[in-house]
C-alpha cells in the first residue's frame, strides 16, 4: 500500500506541475511537422549544407525532413569548384546535387561571383602579370557557364554576385594609399579592374546559361541604412540598365539583439520597389551583439549558453519570422546558414541556430514551426488600465479588455529585459527598449484570466517589477498581476455585505525548532453572543477548513493571492454557505527540493498540522473539534499533502479536498464511511480528464465526489479560486 501511494505521489506531482514534467524529462522539440511543411503557403525553407551532413544517416533525416532548399555552404564557392586555370573540384560539389536530386529538393546555387573564396587566378596571366578586364570576363563567363550548366536542372535561384558593396561606417576609405571619400563598393579586385561593370557581366553570363532561374543579388548587414541604400541604388541602376537582376538576398547573419523589426521592415520594404523576389540566404542569430557576414567574429569561449540567452533567440527568431510571413509576397526562400551549432562557421559557442551541437532541435524550432498565424495579425485593443495590484501611483504594469499585458521597465543601461510571463511555453516576453530609452513590451497575446506570479530577467539576473505588489510564489517573492476573469466577481470585494477578518497565529513549533504561522479567517459575527437553543446566550463555535497553498508558497498566499476571506465572506453573504473558519498555514513544501521529491511524504506537515497547529486552533478558537467539522484541502503539493495525510489520518478529516493536486483512486481509500465527501479540480490546461475519471470512478464506489474543472485556466490561482468557492459549498453538510 505504501509503495503504491508513492509511486502514485510522483505520478500525480509529475501531471500536476507543468514545469516540473519537463524537469529532466527531455522534450523533442522536433516532434511535428518539418518547417518546410509548417511554411508551405510561405516561402521555402533552406538550410547550407556541408559533407558531414549529406553522409550521416541522423543529419539526413533532419535535412529530409525540415527542408526544401539547399545551399552548399563551401563547395560551389570559385575558389573551392575551380581553384586553378582548368582545374575543376567536382567531387563534394557533385555530391551536394546528386543527394539533393535524389530526394527531390531544390538547391539555390552559391555563389558564383564573390571578392572571398574566389578563383584569383582569373586575375592574372601565367607570369603573374594582371590581366585586362576582357580577359577576366572571358575566365568569369566560361566559369559561370560551366557551373551553370553543371547543376541548373537542380538550381532554381543562383547568387550571382555576392558582397559587391561596402559597409556602413566609413565615410573615407584608402584606395591604393589616398584617402578618398568612400566607395558605396567594396574595392575588390573585381572593382578596382571591372568598376561595377563586373557586376552587369555576372548576371548576364548566367542569364545567358540559365534562361529561367531566378538571379540574386546577395549582401549582409542590409538592415543597415548605408547599406541598404547603396544596395538599393546600385540594384536599380543596374536593372535600369536591362541587367537581368531577379532579386535580392539578404543574407541575415545577425545577433539576439539585431535588427530590429523595423530596420528589417525598412530593408524588406525598400527593395520591394525595385525586386518581387528577396531571399533571406544566410540566417543565423549570434549571441552576442556581433553581426554581418564577414569572417571578423568572436568564436566565445566554450561554455553553455544561460538560459536567459536561449529565451532572447527564441523571441527573436519569432520575431523575425512573423516579419517574414508578414512578407510573403516578396520573401520566397528562408535558409539557415548550417544545420546546426555544430556545422556553424560562427563556431559551436554562438549558439545561432535552431539545432543543437549534438543535432538535437531547440525550443527555437518549436517557436519558428508552431507559429499562429492568426495571431500574426492580431494587434491589442489599446484600452490598458494599470493593473489593479500596482503599487502606489504606478501605471505599469497595464492590462486591457482582452488580457494582454504591457510591461515598461527602467533600466537605462540593461542589454536585455525579459517579463517571465510568457505564451505557449515562450520563455517570457521580451522588453525592447523604446525611442526614450525605456524598455517597453506586450505580451504575444491574451494571458489566461486570473492571477499570474512574474518576475524580470534583466541580464540574466532576477529581479521584481517595481511597478506592481509582491506575492510569495516559487520560494520568493515574486511580481503579481491579475488579468479579469470573466467570473471574477465571486472574489471582488463588496461594500455592502459584512466581511470576516482574517488573523495572524503565531506557535512554537517542537518538531521543526521554530516558531510557525497560520493565517485563520474568521467570519463575520465570530464570537458574538447569540441566543442558543435553550435560550441562553452563548458563543457560535464553528467548523474548520484547513486550506493549504503549493510548492514555493507559504501561509499568505490563499489569504492574499488567494482571496480566501473575500471568497468566504462573499459566500457567507449569498447564503451560499454556513459560515466557517478557515486556517491557512505553512505547509514545509518549499523545504523540499526538486529532485528530493520522490522523498516527499508529508510527515512532517502532518505532525505540524495535526499535533501542534490543530490544538492551538481549537484553543484559541470557537472551533467544533471533531472530525465531522474538520476538512483538509490544498492545491497542488498541498493537494499531496492533503492525500496523504487525509489517508493515512482518516480519523482527523471528514472532508477532503484535491486543487490541483492529483486524484484519490477508491482502492486507495477502501471505506466509504470514512469520508463525507471528497472534492476534486483542476484547470482545463492541466489534467481534466484524470479529474474526470478520478469522480466517475469514486462516485461509482459509492463516495460522495464532486469535480470542478476551471475553463481557461492553468496550474495557477484562479483555477484554485474557483476550487474553493465550489468546494465549501460543499463542506460540514
Ligand atoms: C562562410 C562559410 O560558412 C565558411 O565555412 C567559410 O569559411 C567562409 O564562408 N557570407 C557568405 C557565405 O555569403 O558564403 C559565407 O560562408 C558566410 C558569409
Amino acid at each position: 500500500m505504501k509503495k503504491r501511494i508513492f509511486t502514485g505521489l510522483v505520478l500525480a506531482c509529475m501531471s500536476i506541475l507543468p514545469t516540473m514534467a519537463q524537469w529532466g524529462r527531455p522534450v523533442d522539440y522536433s516532434a511535428g511537422p518539418g518547417l518546410k511543411d509548417a511554411y508551405k503557403d510561405y516561402f521555402t525553407i533552406g538550410v547550407a549544407v556541408n559533407k558531414h551532413n549529406i553522409s550521416d544517416p541522423a543529419q539526413i533525416e533532419i535535412i529530409k525532413k525540415q527542408f526544401n532548399s539547399v545551399t552548399a555552404e563551401n563547395a560551389w564557392k570559385p575558389g573551392e569548384i575551380h581553384p586553378k586555370e582548368g582545374v575543376w573540384n567536382f567531387g563534394l560539389a557533385d555530391s551536394i546535387a546528386n543527394f539533393c536530386r535524389e530526394n527531390g529538393i531544390k538547391m539555390r546555387g552559391h555563389c558564383l561571383c564573390w571578392h572571398s573564396q574566389f578563383a584569383d587566378w582569373m586575375f592574372t596571366d601565367k607570369k603573374g602579370k594582371p590581366v585586362k578586364k576582357e580577359v577576366f570576363y572571358e575566365r568569369l563567363r566560361e566559369h559561370i557557364h560551366t557551373v551553370v550548366n553543371r547543376y541548373k536542372d537542380v538550381v532554381y535561384a543562383w547568387d550571382v554576385v555576392n558582397e559587391a558593396m561596402a559597409d556602413d561606417g566609413r565615410p573615407f576609405e584608402f584606395v591604393d594609399g589616398k584617402m578618398v571619400p568612400a566607395s558605396p563598393y567594396r574595392q575588390s579586385r573585381h572593382f578596382k579592374l571591372c568598376g561595377d561593370e563586373f557586376i552587369a557581366k555576372a548576371f548576364e553570363f548566367a542569364r545567358e546559361a540559365d534562361p529561367t532561374g531566378v538571379l540574386i543579388y546577395n549582401d549582409y548587414s542590409c538592415v543597415d541604412n548605408g547599406k541598404r541604400e547603396r544596395i538599393y541604388t546600385m540594384v536599380k541602376k543596374m536593372k535600369d540598365a536591362g541587367v537581368p537582376i531577379d532579386g535580392i538576398g539578404m543574407q541575415g547573419h545577425y545577433n539576439i539583439y539585431f535588427p530590429e523589426e523595423e530596420q528589417l521592415e525598412k530593408a524588406i520594404n525598400r527593395f520591394k520597389e525595385i525586386v518581387n523576389i528577396i531571399h533571406i540566404t544566410e540566417l543565423d542569430l549570434r549571441t552576442n551583439t556581433e553581426s554581418g557576414g564577414q569572417l571578423m567574429f568572436s568564436r566565445g569561449e566554450a561554455k553553455p549558453q544561460a538560459p536567459y540567452i536561449g529565451t532572447l533567440q527564441e523571441d527573436q527568431y519569432a520575431r523575425l519570422f512573423k516579419i517574414f510571413r508578414k512578407h510573403k509576397d516578396v520573401i520566397k526562400n528562408v535558409t539557415f546558414w548550417n544545420l546546426s551549432d555544430k556545422d556553424s562557421w560562427l563556431g559551436v559557442n554562438n549558439h545561432p541556430l535552431p539545432f543543437d551541437e549534438n543535432f538535437k532541435a531547440k525550443r527555437s524550432l518549436q517557436i519558428i514551426r508552431d507559429f499562429d498565424a492568426a495571431a500574426d495579425n492580431r494587434v491589442p485593443k489599446e484600452d490598458f488600465v494599470p493593473n489593479p495590484m500596482n503599487q502606489p501611483g504606478q501605471e505599469y504594469p497595464m492590462v486591457n479588455s482582452e488580457g494582454f499585458a504591457r510591461f515598461r521597465v527602467v533600466a537605462p543601461d540593461a542589454k536585455s529585459v525579459i517579463v517571465s510571463l510568457g505564451l505557449g511555453g515562450r520563455g517570457g516576453t521580451v522588453l525592447r527598449k523604446d525611442k526614450d530609452g525605456v524598455w517597453t513590451g506586450t505580451t504575444e497575446g491574451p494571458m489566461d484570466p486570473g492571477f499570474h506570479y512574474y518576475h524580470l530577467t534583466i541580464d540574466g539576473g532576477v529581479f521584481n517589477d517595481p511597478g506592481t505588489h509582491n506575492y510569495f510564489g516559487s520560494c520568493r517573492w515574486e511580481s503579481g498581476i491579475e488579468i479579469p476573469a470573466p467570473d471574477q466577481d465571486f472574489y471582488a470585494w463588496r461594500k455592502d455585505i459584512p466581511h470576516g477578518n482574517i488573523q495572524q497565529v503565531n506557535f512554537w513549533s517542537e518538531s521543526t525548532g521554530k516558531m510557525q504561522t497560520a493565517n485563520v479567517y474568521l467570519p463575520d459575527g465570530y464570537g458574538k453572543l447569540v441566543k442558543g437553543k435553550n435560550g441562553k446566550l452563548e458563543q457560535t463555535r464553528y467548523p474548520v477548513l484547513y486550506l493549504q497553498h503549493g510548492w514555493g508558497e507559504n501561509e499568505t498566499s490563499w489569504p492574499v493571492q488567494g482571496k480566501a476571506g473575500i471568497i468566504m465572506d462573499n459566500l457567507i453573504a449569498d447564503g451560499k454557505i454556513k459560515p466557517f473558519i478557515v486556517v491557512m498555514a505553512y505547509g514545509l513544501t518549499n523545504d523540499f527540493k526538486f529532485g528530493t521529491i520522490g522523498k516527499f511524504t508529508a510527515e512532517e506537515f502532518e505532525k505540524l498540522l495535526i499535533d501542534e497547529l490543530m490544538p492551538v486552533i481549537d484553543k484559541q478558537f470557537l472551533t467544533k473539534p471533531d472530525k465531522w467539522n474538520r476538512a483538509l484541502a490544498g492545491l497542488s503539493m498541498g493537494g499531496m499533502e492533503t492525500k496523504l495525510i487525509t489517508l493515512r489520518r482518516p480519523e482527523v478529516f471528514g472532508y477532503w479536498g484535491l486543487l490541483s493536486g492529483g486524484q484519490y483512486a477508491p482502492d486507495e481509500i477502501k471505506d466509504p464511511t470514512v469520508v463525507k465527501y471528497i472534492f476534486e479540480g483542476c484547470g482545463d490546461k492541466e489534467n481534466p480528464d484524470g479529474i474526470n475519471k478520478s469522480v466517475a470512478d469514486l462516485k461509482a464506489a459509492g463516495y460522495n465526489a464532486e469535480g470542478l474543472i476551471s475553463e481557461g485556466t492553468a496550474h495557477e490561482f484562479l483555477t484554485w479560486r474557483r476550487c474553493l468557492y465550489q468546494m465549501a459549498q460543499s463542506l460540514f453538510k
